[in-house]
C-alpha cells in the first residue's frame, strides 16, 4: 500500500497517523481483514477505535458513532456489557488458563448443548477457522474420504481458503479437493455430487446469508448427505445464536450433522465451537484436535453469561423485532427515493444488507464508497451491513434512518445529475475478495 497516498483529514487525523505508523510494523497496518484499509475508503475513514460501550464506539479522534459492524458480528450483547464483565472480572482474578482442565468448559458446553438442536458433544477453539477446520478434519476422518464442498465464508485456513481467489500459499493438492457450489442453486450442488461420487466428505455451508434459503434447497442437501454418507456441516459462526438460539438449524428445521459456532458466543471474547452428533464428535478422541488456549476462561466465562442471556432474556428475540423493523424503514425509503434500481436491503433482520447495484453510469462500489463516507461524517458505523446487538434501541434506528434519508437524497440527486464520483472525497474503494 502506498502511504504517501493517504489524504489527511481534520476528522481523522490520529487515525491516519496510526495508520501510518502500523503500516510500518504490521502488513494492512490490521490483523483483521475486514477492519483494514482495504475496506475503509482512505481520508473518509476511521481505522482506529479507543473504546465502545453498548451500541456506541468512539474513534482515537473522539468522534462517536452508533456501531452498525459490531466487531465483525463478535459483539452480541453489547461492547462492556456490565454482567458479562463482571464474571470474566471475577474469572480473571482467580486465573485465566490453568495446568488443568476448568469446570467452565463442561458448563459452557452443557448449555450449548441444551441451546442447539444438533449438539450432542462440543469442543471449543478460539475462532471460527479453528471451529471449521476441526469440523472438516473430523468428516474426513469419520468418511474416509477428502473431497470437501463449501459454500460461503469459512475463516483463513487451507483447506477452505485455497477455493476463493485469496488462494495465494496454498497448495494445488490442497486447493483441489474443496470444490465450491452456488448457494440456492441445487443444480450446481448435484452437479458436483456427481462429479465427485464416493469420494466427498463434507459440505460446508452458511445456512444462510444474504439470500433466505429457497423453498428445499437447506432439505435437499440434508437428504443428499444422508444419502451419500457426507457429513452435513453447517458453519453458523455468525447465525448461532442470532438467527435463533438455537442457530439457523432451529429456524430452519434442517439438522445437520456438526455446526460451528463463533463470533458472538462470547461477546467479543474470543471463543469459538465445534459440536454436533456423538458419532462423529467423538472421532477427536481419535484425530488431532488442540490448543493451548482452547480451554481459556475468561472467553469461557464471557460465554457462560452470554448463553444464560440468550437462553432466557430474549436476545434473539430483540435482534429480529429490531431488524424487521429496521428492513421494513429502509425498503420503504429505498420505494420513496425511487431508488429500486440502485439499492436493496436483504438477509435475516438481525444481520441485514443494504445491498448496491452497479447501473451503467455508477458502479457499486462508488455507490458504497459514497454511502461510506456520508455515514461515518454523521457518526454512523457500517460498511453496508446492519449486525445489530441486544444493546440497540429504537432510537438507534431512527437516527439510522434519519441519516439514510439524507443519504438516499443525496445519492437520488447524484444519480439524477450523473455526479456522484465529483461528491467523493477519496478514492473508490476497490473489490478485492468477495466470498458473499
Ligand atoms: C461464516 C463464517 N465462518 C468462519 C469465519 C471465520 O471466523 P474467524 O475469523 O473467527 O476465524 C467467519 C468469519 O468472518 C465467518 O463469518
Amino acid at each position: 500500500m502506498n502511504i504517501e497516498k493517504l489524504i489527511m483529514s481534520d476528522r481523522y487525523s490520529n487515525s491516519e497517523q496510526l495508520l501510518e505508523r502500523a503500516l510500518k510494523s504490521i502488513p494492512l497496518g490490521s490483523q483483521t481483514f475486514s477492519k483494514s484499509m482495504t475496506q475503509f475508503p482512505h481520508g473518509v475513514s476511521p481505522y482506529f477505535a479507543k473504546k465502545a460501550k453498548g451500541a456506541r464506539l468512539w474513534d482515537v479522534d473522539g468522534n462517536e458513532y452508533i456501531d452498525f459492524i459490531n466487531g465483525l458480528l463478535s459483539v452480541s450483547i453489547g461492547y462492556a456489557d456490565g454482567a458479562i464483565l463482571e464474571a470474566v472480572k471475577q474469572q480473571i482474578d482467580n486465573g485465566v488458563t490453568f495446568s488443568l482442565s476448568h469446570q467452565l468448559e463442561i458448563e459452557v458446553a452443557e448449555k450449548l448443548i441444551d441451546l442447539v438442536p444438533c449438539a450432542e458433544m462440543v469442543r471449543f477453539g478460539k475462532n471460527g477457522s479453528d471451529s471449521t477446520s476441526a469440523a472438516i478434519r473430523l468428516a474426513r476422518a469419520y468418511t474416509q474420504k477428502d473431497v470437501v464442498l463449501v459454500c460461503g465464508y469459512h475463516g483463513w485456513q487451507d483447506w477452505y481458503i485455497g477455493s476463493t481467489t485469496r488462494n495465494l500459499g496454498v497448495p494445488e493438492a490442497t486447493r483441489s479437493l474443496t470444490q465450491v457450489f452456488k448457494y440456492n442453486d441445487i443444480a450446481s450442488f448435484d452437479t458436483l455430487v456427481e462429479q465427485f461420487k464416493g469420494q466427498i466428505a463434507a459440505v460446508i455451508m452458511e445456512p444462510m446469508n444474504v439470500e433466505y434459503p429457497a423453498s428445499g434447497f437447506l432439505e435437499h442437501i440434508r437428504r443428499v448427505t444422508k444419502d451419500e454418507n457426507i457429513v452435513m456441516v453447517f458453519d453458523e459462526t455468525i447465525t448461532g445464536c442470532r438467527f435463533a438460539k438455537g442457530g439457523a438449524q432451529e429456524l430452519f428445521c434442517v439438522i445437520p450433522d456438526l455446526a460451528t459456532f463463533g463470533k458472538g458466543i462470547g461477546n467479543g471474547f474470543p471463543l469459538s465451537a465445534v459440536m454436533g452428533k456423538k458419532e462423529i464428535m467423538s472421532l477427536m478422541e481419535d484425530i488431532f484436535y488442540s490448543g493451548t488456549f482452547a480451554g481459556e476462561t475468561s472467553s469461557l466465562a464471557a460465554a457462560n453469561v452470554v448463553l444464560d442471556k440468550v437462553k432466557n432474556e430474549g436476545v434473539c428475540e430483540h435482534l429480529e423485532t429490531l431488524g424487521l423493523e429496521l428492513k421494513q424503514r429502509v425498503l420503504k425509503l429505498i420505494a420513496q427515493y425511487d431508488l429500486e434500481d440502485y439499492l436493496d436491503c436483504v438477509g435475516h433482520p438481525s444481520w441485514s444488507f443494504l445491498l448496491f447495484k452497479g447501473s451503467k453510469d455508477i458502479t457499486a462500489f462508488e455507490m458504497k464508497t459514497f454511502y461510506m463516507q456520508e455515514m461515518f461524517k454523521v457518526g454512523i458505523l457500517t460498511f453496508g451491513t446492519h449486525n445489530l446487538s441486544f444493546a440497540h434501541t429504537s432510537e438507534d434506528i431512527d437516527s439510522l434512518l434519519k441519516h439514510y434519508e439524507e443519504f438516499f437524497m443525496s445519492l437520488s440527486e447524484c444519480i439524477k445529475s450523473g455526479q456522484l464520483v465529483d461528491r467523493l472525497e477519496c478514492d473508490v474503494l476497490v473489490p478485492l475478495f468477495k466470498v458473499r
